[in-house]
């Protein structure tokens, strides 16, 4: 187990370019291995999470090697082997802890002409599939669950799937990507209603692939269909951007520092994630976006955060959606605003890579943070003096970079065990979090 210490710090300055995006990079892995022709990745995260995409797409058949020399960027290149192309794996696909990879592929592979298992880490075994399995049954799909979790055991389709008009009961976008996904192999439209919006990557990617997607109406934005393709899907030409949920901590840092100026360059700005800069402005966070363009069909754009006083705000509603994977940092900001926060509508927060309810707030505590969870959420009352402790990243990169940017307003110095686990999104987190600490100019 890795053990890391964070010192209370009294300035952050720099610029950064955080990792790549992890749920674009699972999406054009998955994508690009039934495209015709070659697809070029360009900046992919390099992360546990993509290496288990990876993996079980090239247990599929589509190997991903390097783009070579030449190119200007890092990147990936992947065969596609075309919609039908796909072959039998040989063993389990091991998920690892993606249940982004895992929830993906179940809609991906539900029609394909094989059986497959996927399987993952303990932590993954734990979390939740029916919310995928069953709307995947109602298309024909045959997939057995263990009690609801993985393996998951997928049959091969001996026909096409059907079309699904489906009214999804959580905003959820592993769910709505997996029926988008099947829906490649299915013999008419697949229609999902969204209860808010989520991140929207998958449309994005079909899109640009070739596939038909419609949105409806105003009024009615939360419906989206996928139409069966027509003709081979395109293979994808883009640049990963940087990953929203992965620049937060950083954003965050720096909004709860008195004087800290940061840049994060090339940010992925997909409105559908960006619910973090709203909430940080309503707190009075100083925030200036530049370079604002679009990248394969993703917006990207550089975020400048100057520190300065915050005070609390409430988030719920349509909001929580658009940031949740932010709410472990968007908690360690809270504990800095002036007044109470109030977080609602956030169940989902418990059967993430650890409950982001009790397990996190419980960390935090420790620090001295006034934090209390509630049914669906959690109220903060701030601003809190953190002291540093002996705290417990829960097996949860969230958490435990959390932890780590709380930690530089705690006085004194904060261990935080299992450590290791950044390694999900975020493996060089720690050396990225000491090159902008600069306790010189302080
Ligand atoms: C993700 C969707 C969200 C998010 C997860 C990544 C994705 O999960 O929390 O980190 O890439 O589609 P849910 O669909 O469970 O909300």
């Amino acid at each position: 187990m890795t053990v890391e210490t964070v010192q209370q710090t009294r300035a952050l300055r720099g610029v950064l370019r955080a990792p790549s995006d992890r749920s674009i990079t699972v999406r054009a892995a998955i994508l690009a291995s039934v495209a015709e022709g070659v697809s070029r990745i360009r900046e992919p995260l390099e992360s546990d999470d993509a290496d288990a995409a990876l993996r079980c797409i090239a247990a599929l058949g589509a190997p991903a090697a390097p783009l070579g020399s030449g190119c200007d960027s890092a990147g990936l290149r992947i065969a596609g082997r075309g919609l039908r192309g796909l072959r039998a794996p040989s063993q389990p696909l091991f998920c690892n802890s993606s249940g982004t990879t895992m929830r993906l592929l179940a809609g991906f592979l539900a029609g394909q002409a094989f059986d497959a298992i996927l399987d993952g880490s303990e932590q993954l075994r734990r979390r939740p599939m029916r919310r995928v399995t069953d709307p995947l049954r109602r298309m024909g799909a045959q997939i057995e669950d263990s009690d609801g979790h993985a393996p998951l055991v997928i049959r091969a389709a001996r026909h096409p799937l059907h079309g699904l008009t489906y009214d999804m009961p959580i905003a959820s976008a592993q769910v709505k990507s997996a029926l988008l996904l099947a829906g490649l192999y299915a013999d008419g439209p697949v229609t999902v209603r969204e209860p808010a919006p989520t991140r929207d990557h998958t449309e994005r990617m079909l899109r640009a692939a070739g596939v038909e997607v419609t949105v409806g109406a105003e009024g009615d934005a939360g419906r989206i269909t996928t139409h069966p393709p027509q003709k081979p899907l395109r293979a994808l030409d883009m640049l990963v951007p940087a990953d929203f949920s992965s620049a937060a901590f950083f954003m965050v840092a720096a909004a709860i520092t008195p004087g800290a100026r940061l840049r994060l360059v090339e940010v992925g700005l997909n409105p559908t994630r960006t619910g973090l800069l709203d909430a940080l402005r309503a707190m009075g966070a100083t925030i200036h976006l530049s370079g604002l363009r679009e990248e394969g069909g993703e917006p990207v754009g550089d975020v400048e955060i100057v520190g300065g006083e915050l005070r609390g705000v409430e988030v719920g509603g349509a909001l929580t959606p658009r940031m949740i994977d932010e709410f472990p940092i968007f908690a360690v900001a809270a504990t800095q605003a002036h007044g109470i926060t109030i977080v609602r509508d956030a169940e989902e927060l418990r059967v993430k890579e650890s409950n982001r309810l009790e397990g996190f707030v419980g960390e935090l505590r420790k620090l001295g943070a006034p934090i209390e969870a509630t049914a669906d959420g959690f109220i903060v009352e701030g601003p809190a003096r953190l002291r540093g402790a002996v705290v417990d990243g829960l097996g949860d990169h969230r958490v435990a970079m959390a932890l780590a940017v709380a930690a530089l307003r705690a006085e004194g110095e904060t261990k935080i065990l299992g450590a290791e686990c950044v390694a999900k999104t975020y493996p060089a987190f720690f050396r990225d979090l000491a090159s902008l600490v600069d306790d010189c100019g302080a």
